[in-house]
């Protein structure tokens, strides 16, 4: 099913083995999106399409007419593939264009979205049907975060972030610690306790000064 000359991103090391597959195998799967930044349901819904399928792309959207994004390609990216490390199958990459130009060139069978609420289903409907017409052997499979998620986004995340409120439980630390860096222009002096992947530590945040390390 792969292509003979397997693009660059689906280079997986030999210990990507069966063990850590998806249970569709040979089906390679897009998970497009803007993660400005990734939130928790993100990665939920990351993992579930990594436990579906045999390979998933986290691909994000190289889209210099959007509105300014609050963090770089470069920086969305280092973040997502920290925080995927734990999932084997999963590679994270970019692109521009055509969703369905780009799935073609991977040689990609499905894209993954994720369908919070009624209020995503018109446009993910919109877009699905759209991306079927361009490329009709290109199957859209929506999955749904789970509840606790369900009114997360990375606009709400941004707009809590910057006005002041707390974003804890709601990204992963290691975003937590990116936006505090971003926005407040400060950054914790050490790790979380537990980590930068897993629950929240207890950051005391400092001022930068001087050179940062
Ligand atoms: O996280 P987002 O911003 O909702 O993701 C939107 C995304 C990246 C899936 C969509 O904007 C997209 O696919 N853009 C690529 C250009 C394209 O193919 N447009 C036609 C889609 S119908």
């Amino acid at each position: 099913m792969f292509a003979s000359r397997v693009p660059p991103v689906l280079e997986c090391s030999a210990t990507t083995a069966a063990a850590s597959r998806g249970a569709l195998k040979g089906v390679i799967a897009i998970y497009p999106g803007s993660f400005d930044p990734p939130t928790n349901g993100h990665l939920d819904l990351i993992e579930r399409g990594s436990n579906l399928f045999d390979k998933l792309i986290v691909a994000v959207l190289r889209n210099p007419e959007k509105e300014a994004p609050l963090f770089t390609v470069e920086e969305r990216r280092e973040m997502l593939a920290t925080l995927t490390r734990p999932w084997k199958n999963v590679v994270i990459d970019s692109f521009e264009g055509l969703l369905v130009d780009y799935a073609r060139r991977l040689g990609a069978q499905a894209l993954l979205r994720g369908i919070r609420a009624i209020s995503d289903y018109e446009y993910e409907l919109q877009m699905a049907l759209m991306n079927r017409k361009l490329q009709p052997q290109l199957e859209t499979v929506f999955m749904l975060p789970a509840e606790k998620y369900s009114y997360l986004s990375s606009r709400l995340i941004k707009d809590v972030f910057q006005l002041g409120g707390s974003v804890r439980g709601l990204v992963p630390p290691l975003v937590e610690q990116k936006l505090h860096f971003k926005v407040n222009g400060a950054r914790y002096p050490s790790k979380p306790k537990t980590g930068l992947l897993g629950a929240p530590g207890r950051p005391r945040l400092v001022k930068r000064t001087g050179k940062q390390a």
